[in-house]
């Protein structure tokens, strides 16, 4: 090794969230009622799922995943930003950064791939409505949930270890709120063309064959129906694909809008904001696109609600 004036960083700055101080009250109290609301939505959708037994169907073994995934992924930067907002000198040891990373990531994917599931669930359940217990049964949901957690840890491992080679000299400032992969690859003083190359690659891979899958999922459906085509049918079609459109076009369009919008000025203040999108209003609104127009749920919920009555 060259150099020998290198010393190591211990601690980064997590200087991400240029709010004025006369606001920093009311942010504050703002991102922690999002956080609380995005705790008990997704832990009221995860316990409904459990409790009621007319939801123990792939559908809504899905949505509960996603809904864990939803409280994990907020979990993971939003109480390290309100005790940041908190302190004068909002810091992350550099193990607190690598973690925040890997379940940042692993969180993140699980999301990414469970729309898939979902969106393969629906395309089942409309294309062969015969034939969707024989071909969704819980054999197959329990593999494809245990297969996709294996992909997402082995991808967020593979990302953390890449990142964890690197030699950080001595800037230390991140300019974002947590820990995210390419604002530390800015900070490195190695080369990090293995780790941008890994970037572009599996993230192409994590990213467009999700989008790809759900969309060709989407067309299918759309061309079943235009065979048959009746009000009835259209109107089962928005019934049950309605919430789960709403989250894919959600989840993708911060994405897009995030990584494939141009955007030289003023990047970092747009990043802030996209990046809140994505870890504090999507998963809050998840929950709650469920419930709102899905009979199901609100079935499960009133059931739940006067069985526990009963039994008082
Ligand atoms: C996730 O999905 C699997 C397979 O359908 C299911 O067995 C499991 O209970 C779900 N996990 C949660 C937390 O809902």
């Amino acid at each position: 090794m060259t150099g020998n004036n290198q010393t190591f960083i211990l601690e980064f700055l997590l200087l991400g969230l240029p709010i004025p101080s006369e606001y920093q009250l009311l942010f504050n109290a703002l991102f922690l009622a999002m956080y609380l609301t995005t705790l008990l939505g997704n832990l009221l959708i995860i316990l409904l799922v459990r409790l009621d037994s007319h939801l123990h169907m792939p559908m809504y073994l899905f949505l509960s995943n996603l809904s864990f995934s939803d409280l994990c992924f907020s979990s993971v930067t939003i109480p390290k930003l309100l005790q940041n907002m908190h302190s004068q000198v909002p810091t992350i040891s550099y193990a607190g950064c690598l973690t925040q990373l890997y379940f940042f990531m692993v969180f993140g994917d699980m999301e990414s791939f469970l729309l898939v599931a979902m969106a393969y669930d629906r395309y089942v359940a409309i294309c062969f409505p015969l034939h969707y217990t024989s071909i969704m049964s819980t054999k197959l949901c329990v593999s494809l949930v245990l297969l996709l957690w294996m992909l997402t840890i082995f991808h967020a491992l593979l990302h953390t270890l890449l990142t964890a080679r690197l030699s950080f000299c001595e800037k230390n400032v991140i300019l974002h709120f947590f820990c995210d992969l390419p604002a530390l690859l800015k900070l490195s003083c190695s080369d990090t063309f293995v780790n941008e190359l890994m970037i572009f690659i599996l993230g192409g891979i994590i990213i467009i064959i999700p989008f790809l899958l759900i969309g060709m999922s989407y067309v299918r459906i759309f061309f079943s129906i235009l065979k048959v085509p009746s009000t009835q049918g259209i109107h089962k079609v928005f019934s049950t694909c309605g919430s789960h459109l709403s989250v894919v076009s959600l989840f993708y369009g911060t994405i897009i809008g995030l990584y494939l919008c141009p955007s030289s000025n003023n990047s970092t203040l747009k990043k802030t904001a996209m990046a809140l999108m994505y870890t504090l209003v999507t998963p809050m609104l998840n929950p709650f696109i469920y419930s709102l127009r899905n009979r199901d749920i609100k079935r499960a919920l009133i059931r739940v609600i006067s069985s526990k009555k009963i039994s008082l």
